[in-house]
């Protein structure tokens, strides 16, 4: 990824307030060229996450189409996070109501749309479950040579967060994720071991309210929802964990990423959706995934503070 080379990029996520910032950062970089966007069910139900996504595209000005994927895993049974992101999935500031209908298309259609007519490879954002790249990867695994690679939030090597073993989104479905992991497509994993250490503090919140335009007061306002639940929890800031998927791509220095296989556990009385790491360092099966485990935390947090910049001048009604 050179450093003023376009990125295509397809957005999948399950916005959440995460997901949102990590589009935020991804719609202020112009290196990314945003082709689609597309829902998965996860933080709320797929009706939910597909109106968020609208919203946050209406804000943020991304006008790619936007798709609506899967109510539920390609197995399993949805479930949500409404202690995390609320009843909406996006609770906290106002919104936008969405300025563009939704696509006619299902999410891995539209994908394979834009893969198809793309004259080069795209990179594919994952930062919700993998419900959509997986069910792609299984009804065109001819356009695998189409994906240039696929930067996932998601996992964790030392530990999970819905279960002792499991981080939510691989717990969300982890049949897809293991169809994501075993393709052989480049592949980016940011997990909890980097992502909970991705803290974005109070007073990151105020040097980004400080910025003074409409995003910045909103990614505030998100970022305040957020932390209230983390805070509970005995956080001491935000842990960004979509956005680090985001920033790997444009700004590698700041992480430190291993190389590692990892294996998805499907069953498991206790350890369904945990993301096996082989960090023994011997002769084990190769590599299958660039694993990030530590961030520049100050260097991401200007990042940040960067990003809400680029958003100067753009006002919608609200
Ligand atoms: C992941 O779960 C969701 O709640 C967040 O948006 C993030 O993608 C963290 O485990
Ligand atoms: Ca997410």
């Amino acid at each position: 990824m050179s450093e003023n080379k376009k990125i295509p990029v397809i957005l999948d996520g399950d916005p959440g307030h995460d997901d949102a910032i990590a589009w935020m950062l991804a719609k202020s970089d112009k290196r990314f060229e945003i082709l689609a966007v597309t829902s998965c069910s996860g933080n709320q139900t797929i009706e939910k996450t597909t109106y968020n996504a609208r919203r946050v595209c209406t804000l943020l000005g991304i006008d790619a189409p936007v798709a609506m994927g899967l109510k539920h895993g390609l197995l399993s049974e949805p479930f949500d996070a409404p202690v995390v992101h609320g009843q909406s999935g996006l609770d906290g500031p106002a919104l936008p109501e969405p300025n563009t209908e939704l696509s006619q298309l299902s999410s891995v259609e539209l994908m394979a749309e834009v893969l198809k007519n793309s004259p080069e490879p795209v990179t594919i954002i994952a930062t919700g479950a993998q419900t959509n790249v997986g069910a792609l990867l299984l009804a065109h695994p001819e356009l695998k040579e189409k994906i240039a690679r696929i930067s996932i939030m998601g996992g964790g090597i030392k530990y999970g967060n819905w279960t002792p073993a499991a981080e939510f989104n691989i717990l969300v479905d982890p049949e897809a994720a293991k169809i994501v992991f075993e393709s052989g497509i480049d592949l980016y994993m940011a997990g909890l071991d980097v992502t909970e250490k991705a803290l974005i503090y109070p007073s990151d919140f105020e040097r980004i309210r400080a910025v003074g335009n409409q995003v910045s007061g909103v990614v505030a306002d998100w970022l305040e929802f957020f932390y209230h639940f983390h805070k509970s929890l005995g956080y001491p800031g935000a842990p960004l964990h979509d956005p680090c998927a985001v920033a790997v791509l444009t700004h590698p220095e700041l992480f430190e990423i291993v190389d590692m296989h990892v294996e998805i556990e499907c069953e498991g009385e206790y350890s369904r959706g945990a993301t096996i790491g082989d960090t023994r360092g011997f002769d084990g099966p190769a590599p299958n995934a660039h694993v990030l485990m530590n961030v520049n935390r100050e260097a991401f947090a200007d990042l940040l503070v960067e990003a809400v910049k680029a958003y100067d001048g753009r006002e919608v009604k609200i």
